[in-house]
């Protein structure tokens, strides 16, 4: 039987190794905005690289959408959109936010596409050992379709509803936890070196103990280091800040936690580390400076 074919329409940092996943199970085909980071994978994995969404899209029975933001995924979709035959099963992953899932809603049903909103919990690394946690919602009818995707990038899919929207509202409330853990490794090494203390002894300290994770032990040895290679930028970490700041505010539900972090990562990326890894947290400059 010929091998199902999926579009995966985004190849940066997480969208690059789930297209490298899918090709133990689908035939991939991909499109970038940015063209070398598409034909990079055609190079090294084989996929099939295209130069617009519309010829990536062609002739595929599922369609991943990995990008930036709630208008990227819609303009690029737009533009795919009329190539799909109706019945088309669209895996949305990227981190649109609570209001653009509405907009997408609507686009899926002038298509007649089938949207599963499935944004995802896990980083660069996790993408690229196929251990995303998938968080999805979506018809149960046909599920199987999506399902077959997810297992192929992710080690568990957490079903949340069947109204696409319920998934991308709880990975604002981990986004929340997430960039606490960040700001709070920062502020805390940071902290240790401006009392005039070795900040390497906060992670000693904490080694085995009740407040210690792997995320915390990676995100205070990247702060260390002054490695910032970047797993999630700083841009997008604002961008999803952003998202729950205005969620939250909807909501009416005070996060005053991540809106003094949206502050912080705004600043170092008006300091010029928005390519960096959010672990440049801890290179935000005094406010007041
Ligand atoms: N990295 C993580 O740890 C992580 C974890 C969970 C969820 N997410 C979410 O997953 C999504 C992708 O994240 P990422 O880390 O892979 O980001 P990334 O490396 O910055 O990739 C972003 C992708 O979106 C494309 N893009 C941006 N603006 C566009 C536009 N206006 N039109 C068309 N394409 C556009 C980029 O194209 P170019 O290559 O041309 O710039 C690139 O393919 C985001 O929503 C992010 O919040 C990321």
């Amino acid at each position: 039987m010929a091998q199902k074919k999926v579009a995966v329409l985004g190849t940066g940092i997480i969208g690059a190794p789930v297209a490298r996943n899918l090709r133990a199970e689908f035939a991939v085909s991909v499109w970038n905005r940015t063209p070398a980071k598409a034909a990079e994978l055609a190079t090294t994995d084989g996929v099939v690289a295209h130069a617009t969404p519309a010829e990536a899209v062609a002739g595929a029975d599922v369609v991943v959408t990995v990008l930036k933001d709630g208008p990227a995924v819609r303009e690029v979709m737009e533009a795919a959109a009329p190539a799909l035959a109706p019945g088309t099963v669209w895996i949305q992953l990227s981190t649109v936010g609570a209001d653009a899932v509405g907009d997408l809603v609507d686009l899926a049903a002038r298509h007649g596409l089938v949207l599963y909103d499935a944004p995802v919990q896990g980083t660069k690394q996790p993408a690229e050992n196929g251990q995303l946690v998938v968080l999805a919602a979506g018809p149960a009818a046909g599920r199987d379709r999506a399902q077959a995707v997810f297992d192929a990038i992710g080690s568990r899919t957490v079903w949340v509803s069947q109204e696409p929207g319920a998934a991308s509202r709880l990975k604002l409330a981990l986004n929340s936890y997430v960039f606490a853990l960040t700001h709070g490794a920062a502020e805390s090494l940071a902290l240790a070196e401006g009392l005039g203390v070795d900040p390497a002894l906060v992670v000693d300290v904490i080694a085995g103990g009740p407040l210690d994770s792997p995320f915390f032990r990676a995100k205070a040895a990247a702060m260390l280091a002054g490695a910032y290679d970047p797993s999630f930028s700083v841009a997008n970490a604002a961008k999803d800040a952003r998202l729950v700041v205005a969620a939250a505010g909807a909501a009416g539900v005070p996060v005053d936690v991540t809106a003094a972090g949206l502050r912080r990562f705004e600043r170092a990326a008006a300091a010029g580390h928005g390519a960096k890894d959010m672990a440049a947290s801890r290179l935000a400059p005094d406010a007041a400076a």
